[in-house]
């Protein structure tokens, strides 16, 4: 699948990576796409991934992933033709946290994912991957147990497109929550896994379902 990553920070980059070693094209996007910071990495993931504007990864992607800082999303949003991004699968991934003084959510009426949905209205967002470092959301190795991925959207038909891509990335326990307003759990559940992960001093962790 040909899909197109708004992003080109630590998300972004680990998410082309691992797309691209399951055999997806993928193209990340920057705001200074020839900007020499990005050479060392264009060279580490080679060829079948490429940078680019926003606007081109937009018009380029069959399906996209928002992987940008919150203060930033809508301004890059607003850069980009609404016909590129029309009738797509667009996977939200942010967090609108505060970090000062222990991490909190920026919104307790709605969630990001409501709110990009809400930019993005004939588009079709799904939230995932919003519950995990970026260390771990490709191809995931864990000593203990198997962790469970969380997703919500509106449309089944690119929640299950995403459930494959997801299938892709190494999560084989992925759990369909219901409509994108189920985000506002994907998100609390970030700050508790933030929290946990500091408490245990175990970066890199991720929450399991046991099961009898
Ligand atoms: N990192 C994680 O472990 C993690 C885990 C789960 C969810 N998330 C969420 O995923 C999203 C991306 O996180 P990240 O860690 O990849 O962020 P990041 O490393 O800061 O990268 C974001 C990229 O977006 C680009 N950008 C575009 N507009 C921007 C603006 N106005 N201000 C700053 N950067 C801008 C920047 O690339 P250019 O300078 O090249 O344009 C930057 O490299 C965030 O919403 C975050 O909450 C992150």
């Amino acid at each position: 699948m040909k899909i197109g990553i708004l992003g080109s920070g630590n998300v972004g980059k680990a998410l082309s990576k691992g797309l691209a070693m399951s055999g997806h094209r993928v193209v990340v996007s920057s705001r200074e796409p020839d900007h020499p910071k990005h050479a060392s990495w264009t060279k580490e993931t080679g060829r079948s991934v490429g940078m680019v504007a926003f606007d081109e990864a937009a018009r380029f992607g069959e399906t996209m992933i928002l992987a940008l800082p919150w203060g930033g999303l809508e301004d890059v949003l607003e850069t980009i033709d609404p016909a590129y991004l029309k009738h797509k699968t667009v996977i939200d991934v942010s967090n609108a946290v505060y970090f000062d003084g222990g991490p909190r959510l920026l919104h307790n009426e709605t969630s990001a994912g409501e709110i990009v949905q809400q930019l993005l209205p004939d588009s079709f967002v799904v939230k995932t991957l919003n519950t995990v470092s970026d260390q771990i959301m490709a191809h995931p190795h864990f000593s203990e147990g198997s962790p469970v991925m969380l997703m919500s959207g509106n449309n089944l038909k690119s929640k299950e497109q995403v459930r494959t891509l997801l299938k892709d990335l190494g999560w084989s326990t992925v759990i369909d929550l219901g409509d994108i307003s189920r985000s506002r759990l994907q998100e609390s559940m970030m700050i508790a896994c933030v929290i946990s992960e500091k408490q245990l001093q175990a970066p890199g962790a991720a929450f399991a379902l046991l099961t009898r």
